[in-house]
């Protein structure tokens, strides 16, 4: 049996590759979806069918719960909310790992000698200690994510010297911990450093996410994923998994070069962001740094329809906002119209347009606008002089460009689309309201930009009538 559980294993091992590889592109996503499915379906099977547990009875009402749990939760999220969804299944990675690790250490059949003992007892800690991190950092995440908590850096006084004294306590209670549990003496030899380390943690992924600003929450997101899969990772190595020790570390390893991408996308490097106090608020409304003064033109959805259809070049730059209006059919639409009357429609595609990598992407997917169309910013930034007109459709921080012209702002060194370079550009939005850093865009104040105020969804309808 436990041969046909190892090839079972490779197997989904195989499959979950494909996957990865499925994943990064549009064009195959949907393909690595299916990878991903047969994989987890085959790894469930075979860790089931492989004598886990005498207790087959509460196996199948764990995997019922979760079961159920999960397809209620995916059919109810709104797309508007996937990254929500995704942090706090983040932070249940983390506290499976946390009580896995617990489980492990105070369950008396485990039970080593000597160095065994010694690295038993690491592979313990560093899981429940990744795992703690991991679930605090993704709750506080999610509050973020989800306006719950403000996007406001919360910059403590001495800050780095909070988090270089959590780390080295850590460091010091691990010692205590393994010799502790090495001597054996006391009832539970052990518990207390490895329950004050846990506390640590929880406290320093509760300060690390509530450092960060508004603005970095991107490599925020990718960071705790590749968290998460370490957790699972260390939870593999208590549980003497190879399949979750293979798939944590895909994982892991995955998620920290989403956070590198995303870091180069925003000019910033891993460290600082880490360190914080990039971006200032996560409020659409509230705040308004760097005020910006001037006049706004505000233009008719007949006027737009109108410069489109006389247009040869047209570019096409969505973010949050068409999300929140789910506006990508009649996006769609629109562009269809355009490119029969002969007009060169394209899409330019921000890194960290919407509130999840690949947001945009996913979204112009589903409304089958056609992938050859759809561009990376690098890939058109230097097009923008021959457009006629750009079509700014919810979307404010990636097309600001104090990023670039204000050294004081706090989105400043952000590569943006330099939509300002082209003839004229239209952004639709519902009020003058800042973006998720909080930062006043001076593009709604230039000469050849117009303004059309209103929901996505209602604004790009009337422009589609009148085309
Ligand atoms: P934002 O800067 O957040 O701007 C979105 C704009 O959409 C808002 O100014 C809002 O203005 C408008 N809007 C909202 N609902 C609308 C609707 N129904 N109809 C029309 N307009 C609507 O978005 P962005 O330009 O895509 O930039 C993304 C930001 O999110 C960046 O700061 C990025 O760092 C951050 N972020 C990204 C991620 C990832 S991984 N992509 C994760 C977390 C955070 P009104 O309220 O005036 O309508």
């Amino acid at each position: 049996m436990s041969g046909l559980v190892t090839v079972a294993y490779i197997g989904a091992t195989i499959l979950f590759i494909l996957a990865l590889g499925g994943l990064s592109h549009p064009e195959t996503a949907r393909r690595g979806n299916i990878y991903g499915i047969a994989g987890m379906t085959l790894a469930l099977l075979a860790t089931v069918g492989g004598a886990v547990t005498d207790n087959y009875v509460l196996l199948i009402f764990g995997l019922a719960i979760g079961g159920i749990l999960g397809i209620v939760l995916a059919q109810r999220v709104q797309m508007t909310q996937m990254p929500e969804l995704v942090a706090i299944l983040h932070s249940l990675v983390g506290l499976a790992a946390v009580l896995v690790g617990f489980a492990n250490f105070m369950d008396p059949e485990v039970h080593f000698d000597g160095v065994e003992e010694t690295i038993h007892n690491v592979e313990v800690y560093l899981g429940i200690l990744i795992g703690a991190v991991t679930f605090s950092g993704s709750v506080i995440a999610f509050g973020k994510l989800s306006g719950k908590i403000s996007g406001t850096p919360l910059t403590l006084p001495g800050r780095h010297w909070l988090n270089l004294g959590l780390f080295l306590l850590t460091i010091v209670v691990g010692w205590q911990f393994v010799n502790e549990s090495a001597a054996g003496i006391g009832s539970n030899p052990g518990l207390t450093p490895l329950l004050i380390m846990t506390a640590l943690a929880l406290l320093f992924g509760i300060h690390m996410v509530m450092a960060i600003g508004g603005a970095d929450m991107p490599v925020v997101v990718s960071m705790l994923n590749s968290y998460s899969g370490w957790a699972a990772s260390a939870t593999g190595f208590m549980l003497s998994n190879n399949l979750l020790i293979v798939t944590g570390a895909l994982v892991g390893s995955s998620g920290a070069i989403l956070s590198y991408i995303m870091c180069r996308a925003m000019n910033r490097k891993f460290l600082a962001v880490i360190a914080g106090g990039f971006g200032t608020s996560g409020s659409s409304t509230s705040s308004n740094q760097g005020a910006v003064e001037g006049e706004v033109i505000s233009i008719e959805s007949a006027e737009v329809a109108n410069l489109l259809s006389k247009s040869k070049e047209v570019m096409i730059i969505p973010g949050y906002g068409m999300a929140v209006a789910q506006a990508q059919h009649t996006v769609c639409e629109i562009t269809k119209v355009l490119r029969k009357k002969g007009i060169n429609v394209r899409f330019g595609i921000h890194p960290v347009a919407g509130r999840m990598p690949g947001h945009m992407n996913v979204l112009l997917a589903e409304a089958r606008v056609p992938y050859d169309i759809v561009f990376e910013m690098d890939e058109i930034n230097q097009d923008f002089p021959s457009i006629d007109v750009s079509i700014i459709i919810g979307a404010n921080d990636i097309v600001n460009p104090s990023a670039q012209e204000e050294p004081e702002s706090p989105i400043a060194g952000m590569p943006v689309l330099e939509v300002w370079k082209g003839k004229t550009t239209v952004v639709l939005k519902r009020s003058m309201a800042t973006g998720y850093a909080g930062v006043q865009n001076p593009l709604f104040f230039k000469e050849n930009t117009c303004m059309l105020f209103g929901d996505a969804q209602d604004t790009l309808d009337a422009v589609l009538k009148k085309l």
